[in-house]
């Protein structure tokens, strides 16, 4: 795979970035695009970021046959070095999910030499605050325009960068979440454990609905009964009962996130017992109850790892119990953070430089 350069001059609008970034506002100057078409992937190009030519039936909108991705690019605090966390993670899920889809593949190697090459080119796009960072976004989806319900014979791979804050605001103490009784997100043998673009736009009309109530997120729940946890907005959720952090497995409904798995090693590494495991509405209703649930926290790429104060489920509000000592939402998110912008040691080698 080559990777062709068509660059225009810089936009120099990265010159302002500032605190109020929020997520997903702002867009670099370039992107990267790549074609599936006669059963090969070509070259990949890097050009001005601009509208796609994409067919009026193409299969990826009529039918969803469309898959991505999120990683971040972190600025390092003191070496200005450009770091991705754990593309190789993002490499295999996008697999996966192509493969759940039948999208061709985009082998592993190539994923990660052309989200390096992006980041390269639009390097003076990584924000210069802590916790901030270059978000990439990569889509693959069918482009074939036809009517009939099969894989397409042709797709584009596109990544796009923007910069972003945390999905949350810091200054936020906690979320809110409504544990959804009716809607679900995903169903034994479906494709909640696959990054589809179909997976998000039915949470629409449920979150609609819980915001207007007040609510900052959904706490979804298994489509069977209604009565485990699954994932909190577009996060993995952790619950910290007693001396033991708790997540709900992934089953074949949970998306495999890529902040889940590290939030389990630094746990591990910790000495905090930590399992994956279902958890009931019952059990988190008890613990908050007899004041042995201790923490609740999202964890995701876009979000990092985002505390929540409170579930409503039914007519019961399941709170955390208030604490004096630093939480371990904090930590996590201060080590992951530490990691990302070169701060501290990266004992897992999860920390690729761009150079
Ligand atoms: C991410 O955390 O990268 C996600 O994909 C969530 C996004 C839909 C906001």
């Amino acid at each position: 795979m080559r990777i062709n350069r068509v660059l225009e001059k810089s936009s120099g609008l990265q010159s302002v970035i500032d605190q109020d970034l929020g997520f997903g506002n702002v867009f670099s100057d370039h992107m990267l695009v790549r074609e599936w078409a006669d059963n090969a992937w070509g070259d990949a190009t890097i050009r001005r970021r601009a509208a796609l030519e994409v067919e009026p039936t193409a299969l990826g909108i009529q039918y969803g046959q469309s898959v991505f991705e999120g990683l971040k690019a972190y600025r390092g605090t003191h070496d200005e070095v450009a770091r991705l966390f754990r593309p190789d993670r993002n490499a295999a899920r996008l697999e996966a999910s192509c493969l759940r889809l039948c999208i061709p593949r985009l082998p592993a190697k190539e994923f990660i030499d052309c989200i390096t090459e992006i980041v390269s080119v639009e390097s003076s796009w990584i924000p210069r605050y802590r916790g901030h960072a270059l978000y990439l976004r990569p889509l693959v989806f069918a482009n074939e325009g036809h009517l009939a319900v099969r894989p397409s014979s042709r797709y584009l791979f596109v990544i796009t960068a923007a910069p972003v804050a945390p999905y949350f605001s810091s200054s936020t103490p906690g979320l809110r979440l409504k544990a959804e009784g009716r809607f679900t997100r995903a169903a034994m043998g479906g494709t909640g454990a696959a990054k589809t673009s179909g997976n998000y736009a039915p949470t629409l009309q449920p979150m609609a609905a819980a915001s207007q109530d007040g609510f900052d997120q959904i706490l979804w729940l298994d489509a069977q009964e209604h009565a485990f946890a699954e994932e909190a907005g577009q996060m993995n959720v952790f619950f910290r009962i007693g001396d033991e952090v708790v997540t709900p497995e992934l089953s074949g409904t949970i998306l495999p996130g890529i902040t889940r798995e590290s939030v389990i090693t630094l746990l591990e590494t910790w000495g905090i017992k930590t399992r994956s495991r279902r958890v009931s509405m019952r059990e988190l209703a008890d613990a908050s109850r007899s004041g042995e649930l201790l923490e609740i926290f999202g964890a995701g790429t876009a979000a990092v790892v985002a505390p929540v104060t409170s579930i409503r489920h039914l007519d019961e509000e399941i709170s955390v119990a208030p604490q004096a000592e630093e939480s371990l939402a904090e930590r996590l998110r201060e080590t992951l953070l530490g990691i990302q912008h070169g701060e501290i040691d990266d004992p897992y080698d999860w920390v690729v430089p761009v150079l």
